[in-house]
């Protein structure tokens, strides 16, 4: 592996668009209050989420700080928020499940609907386990209007078992990134020659309509997820946990529904004036020149799969293929 000087080194330093988040989350903390739906969630994760499933197969550590999630013979188990959100910065740091990790998968995403709805959107974070020594890999997706298949797949430049690394997704109208510690390791930007919410679902593949949760799981996927489905869960070794810490979303949010009551929250005034945040303003709507070069190694180097390279599956690209920064084109 050639170039950028901070593999296996330090992480990178802060991009320009989070070091400017950071500035507006330390500005905007004395008025978060009576602004009310803008706001940033780092409290306990009881605070955020609950638990989807068997609820013995979520630990929590003695600070109430991390959660594991287990996955056995049983079960496997996820949590998801209360709130969803429409745009922001949202990141969350995983341990992934060691050693013989092999058919299990870890995932961290975002929904627009609490189950598989025909006309969801999406934006998946993937973790492919894998035998003992053997790399991990993690799968990225977007889904618009229920239509994904947008799968892009990486190698890490680190092992994402030893150590707890930051998964962040950063979500405004113009772009959409997928970060790891700070590298932006996948970027699907919208079009910019149409105007954005044209016909209440914007662009034919871009979701920016629909307020999303956040989602965590872990489940048994030996039917597909390693090498194909060739390597099965080790049920032996079981069982399989992950680690979650540090959820922060710094994003316009949605109240959930009142108990009882149909999910029909009104829309927050945030959702109106999402320029007024940081992730949502010049900065944050594309890549800086640091993260270009950071994003075009990590397609050098790291890129296993990108379904826009797919002839089998798509003899002619997909239209938003061709919207990616040249930079980043392999
Ligand atoms: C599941 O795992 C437990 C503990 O290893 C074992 O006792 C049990 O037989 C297993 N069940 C099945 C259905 O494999
Ligand atoms: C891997 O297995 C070894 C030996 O059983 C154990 O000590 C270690 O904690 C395991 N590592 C992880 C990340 O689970
Ligand atoms: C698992 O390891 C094998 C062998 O190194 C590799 O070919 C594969 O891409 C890895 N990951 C998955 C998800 O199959």
């Amino acid at each position: 592996m050639t170039g950028r000087p901070w593999a296996g080194a330090p992480p990178p330093p802060l991009p320009l668009a989070v070091a400017v988040g950071v500035a507006a989350l330390l500005s905007c903390c004395c008025c978060c209050c009576c602004q009310g739906a803008s706001a940033t969630a780092a409290a306990s994760f009881g605070d955020n989420f609950e638990i989807t499933g068997a609820e013995d197969h979520v630990k929590t550590s003695a600070d109430g700080q991390t959660w594991y999630l287990y996955l056995d013979n049983k079960t496997g188990v996820g949590f998801q928020t209360k709130q969803r959100y429409l745009f922001g910065w949202f990141s969350m740091k995983l341990k992934l499940v060691g050693n013989d990790s092999a058919g299990v998968v870890t995932a961290y995403y975002m929904c627009s609907d609490l189950d598989a709805a025909p006309l969801r959107d999406e934006l998946d974070f993937e973790f492919l386990g894998n035998r003992s020594g053997e790399p991990y890999i993690i799968q990225t997706n977007v889904y618009h209007s229920g239509v994904g298949g947008r799968e892009m797949r990486h190698s890490l430049w680190f092992d994402p078992t030893a150590d707890f690394h930051t998964y962040a997704i950063l979500w405004n109208p113009k772009q959409i990134v997928f970060f790891v510690d700070k590298v932006a390791i996948r970027v699907y930007p919208n079009d910019a020659s149409k105007p954005p919410g044209g016909g209440g679902g914007g662009d034919g593949f871009f979701p920016i309509a629909k307020p999303m949760y956040i989602f965590s799981s872990i489940w048994n996927a030996d039917d597909w997820a390693t090498r194909g489905g060739l390597e099965k869960t080790d049920w032996a070794k079981a069982p399989f946990v992950s680690s979650y810490r540090d959820f922060a979303a710094d994003a316009c949010a949605w109240p959930p529904p009142a108990a009882g009551v149909a999910p029909s929250p009104p829309t927050p005034a945030c959702a109106a004036a999402t320029g007024d945040s940081w992730w949502d303003q010049p900065p944050a709507w594309a890549l800086d020149a640091g993260q270009r070069l950071d994003n075009a190694w990590v397609a050098r180097n790291l890129l296993v799969y990108d379904y826009c390279d797919d002839r089998k599956r798509f003899p002619t690209p997909p239209e938003e293929c061709k919207l990616r920064p040249a930079a980043t084109a392999s």
